[in-house]
């Protein structure tokens, strides 16, 4: 299966991915995780992605194409993939289809979740992150997976959700419009417990044939 996650920052992308990635045994690839990780380790692509992630912005694209162009080349994608925060506008979108293109592997579907402003908000300025493996949770001094130091994300601040949101809806959203007339979209409500999204997600993409 090779799928593709877009939604508001906090819509639940990343939580779903884990099941949906382990669901259809394939690797779950979020360009956030790959820049955070980065900058853990204090890389050069690390340190030029944390000047823009911190304001809400999105990394330029000639950075972001090239990274997810190098992830593609991975043996683990044989059997398909998920990305979770790629493609992140259109001008992605018509990059990340001409690699598939010419690999003869396009997309099945792309899964949109969707969710209202206040309750994203709400998410995100309760998230923690684990800085060890970097699960999210709400309401824990330790990550509940690994036990781990958690943190609040510097763009988990409210002036910088308010950008992410912006920038959602002035550069994301329209890859919503693209990828339905190419007639891949599916779209979910992500309000309720993650165990009923994971089932509505995967229920519809039964619909959908590999
Ligand atoms: P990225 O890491 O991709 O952030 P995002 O898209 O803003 O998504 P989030 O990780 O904030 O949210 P999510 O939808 O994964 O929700 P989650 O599952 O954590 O990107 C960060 C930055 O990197 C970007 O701003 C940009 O700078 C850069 N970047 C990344 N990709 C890029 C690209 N392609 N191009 C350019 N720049 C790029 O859930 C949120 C919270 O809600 C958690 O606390 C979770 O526990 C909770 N939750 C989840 N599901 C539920 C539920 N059903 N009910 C209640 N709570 C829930």
């Amino acid at each position: 299966m090779r799928l593709v996650l877009v939604g508001p920052p906090g819509a639940g992308k990343g939580t779903q991915a884990q099941f949906l990635a382990a669901h259809y045994s394939i690797p779950h690839i979020s360009t956030g995780d790959i820049f955070r990780a980065n900058l853990k380790a204090g890389t050069p692509l690390g340190l030029q992605a944390k000047g823009f992630m911190d304001k809400g912005e999105l990394v330029p694209d000639s950075v972001t194409n090239e990274m997810v162009k190098d992830r593609l080349t991975h043996d683990d994608v044989a059997n398909g993939f998920l990305f979770d925060g790629f493609p992140r506008n259109v001008a992605q979108a018509e990059v990340l289809r001409a690699i598939l293109a010419e690999k003869k592997t396009p997309l099945h579907a792309v899964l949109e979740f969707s969710l209202a402003n206040e309750e994203i908000v709400a998410r995100l300025s309760s998230r923690r992150t684990c800085k060890e493996c970097g699960q999210p949770s709400v309401g824990h001094d330790k990550c509940p997976q690994c036990g781990g130091d958690v943190y609040q994300r510097e763009d988990d601040k409210a002036e910088v959700i308010a950008r992410r949101l912006e920038v959602y809806q002035e550069q994301t959203a329209p890859i919503v419009s693209f990828y339905r007339n190419e007639g891949l979209l599916i779209t979910v409500g992500a309000l309720g417990s993650v165990e009923d999204i994971t089932a509505h997600a995967i229920s519809a993409l039964s619909r959908v044939s590999e």
